[in-house]
């Protein structure tokens, strides 16, 4: 058994589902807290100086009065690629698009092109090293999207890289298909092909190789339209995956409100969604996964998450972690400006990366909140509360992290 003792504040949203409207900005406050550890269980919180009866032989962990969370979750992220893409970003200054970028055959399709000619073990290796950023900055639990390959090949070798990972490192690591991220240059013009190469040979054998538990699509000008992400999605959903979608990211195209229809799991992105989007999230219980460092890094506006929330969608707040519109792995930074820019409150801010965040990777019941009988994956950071966190900026927050029952 462990004990982590003298805790000054510890906050938790509560429950299994996902939070909107004003519970996302409930967070349950023990002040003088402990908690109690069997295994990779939490079996009992204690607060205001008093301690769980527990064996003698009990391992402890001093927290020192420090400021302790649930482990945090990011949601969204594109782990596994080769190389980076730093020259884009000359071109960028002299004003070519993200989109524009793409179109020339730069952007995602660079990356697909680097991450093509990496070996399995190279994807991994690499992969493994973001993780222990990730970690180190009190992530406990991520989500990875395939979509650099491209090709049978490819994408399953991606997912595969992301399977080893699950099972060689700490972290929990939930796998996304989105092998229809964008039109690869053997399908160049074709679109409507790639397509029906993705609904009926990657998909396929990535659900029959147990490879993947969501998918994602990108619905964007000029990528795959709302009617090719029907397509997409709805192959999906026969053959048992959770659905997810990168809408409005640049353009509000239909995106949130294909969301809605389908009822997919989350709406990513949603930087250009606009009021009908916001009904249709909210009508069809989508979580919105929000993405506030890439608002920062194209240099576009940030997602209306006040009214989201004020319209009873859960919001969670994720890092968007990839080569081209994300090169940061720092979900604290998310926090930030999540606060600063979404005007998010520090308790709604919280839920976004915990409870909210898991439950849009399909873990809630099991991750996500400090409660008897969830999995033990804790942050302990060196502030006295989750306000300080939202407010300090650059510098890693984390004093340690515990991970299924374990420092690490
Ligand atoms: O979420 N928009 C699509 N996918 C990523 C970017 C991927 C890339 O540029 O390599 C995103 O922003
Ligand atoms: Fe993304």
């Amino acid at each position: 058994m462990l004990l982590i003792h003298n805790i000054g504040l510890l906050q938790t949203p509560v429950g299994n589902t996902s939070l909107g409207g004003v519970s996302q900005g409930e967070n349950r406050k023990y002040r003088n807290a402990s908690v109690l550890i069997e295994g990779e269980t939490i079996v009992e919180i204690a607060h205001d100086g008093t301690l769980p009866a527990c064996p003698p032989d009990t391992e402890r962990l001093d927290a020192q009065g420090t400021f302790v969370t649930p482990g945090w979750v990011d949601a969204h992220t594109h782990l596994v690629f080769g190389g980076w893409r730093q020259h884009e970003i000359p071109l960028k200054l002299k004003g070519a698009s993200y989109l524009e970028i793409l179109q020339s055959g730069g952007g995602i399709l660079d990356t697909v092109r680097q991450t093509r000619q990496m070996s399995e073990d190279e994807l991994f290796s690499r992969a493994m090293g973001f993780l222990d950023e990730q970690l180190h900055f009190g992530v406990t639990t991520t989500e990875i999207k395939s979509g650099y390959g491209l090709d049978l090949e490819n994408e399953l070798k991606q997912l595969r890289v992301i399977r080893r990972l699950n099972e060689a490192h700490a972290m929990d690591i939930v796998p996304t298909c989105m092998a229809a991220h964008a039109v690869p240059p053997e399908f160049s013009g074709r679109t409507d092909d790639y397509v029906q190469y993705v609904c009926n040979v990657i998909l396929p054998r990535a659900v029959k190789e147990q490879l993947a538990q969501y998918c994602d699509v990108f619905c964007e000008t000029g990528v795959f339209s709302p009617e090719q992400s029907r397509r997409v999605l709805e192959t999906a959903r026969s053959l048992g995956l959770g659905l997810k979608i990168h809408a409005d990211e640049i353009d509000a195209i239909g995106g949130a409100l294909l969301a809605g229809e389908l009822g997919a799991v989350s709406a990513e992105h949603l930087i250009a969604t606009d009021d009908a989007g916001i009904s249709a999230l909210s009508a069809g219980n989508v979580t919105a996964c929000l993405l506030p460092q890439t608002s920062l890094y194209l240099n576009k506006n940030f997602a209306r998450a006040r009214e989201m929330i004020a319209q009873n969608v859960a919001v969670a707040v994720a890092s968007d972690f990839n080569p081209g519109s994300c090169p940061s792995l720092n979900l604290q930074l998310s926090a930030n400006l999540a606060y600063l820019r979404y005007r998010m409150t520090p308790e709604e801010t919280l839920t976004a990366l915990t409870l909210n965040a898991a439950c849009a990777i399909g873990l809630g019941t099991r991750l996500g909140t400090i409660e008897p009988g969830k999995q033990a994956d804790l942050t302990l950071w060196n502030t006295d509360g989750m306000e300080m966190l939202c407010y300090r900026m650059g510098t890693n927050q984390v004093r340690a992290v515990v991970k299924r029952g374990k420092v690490v």
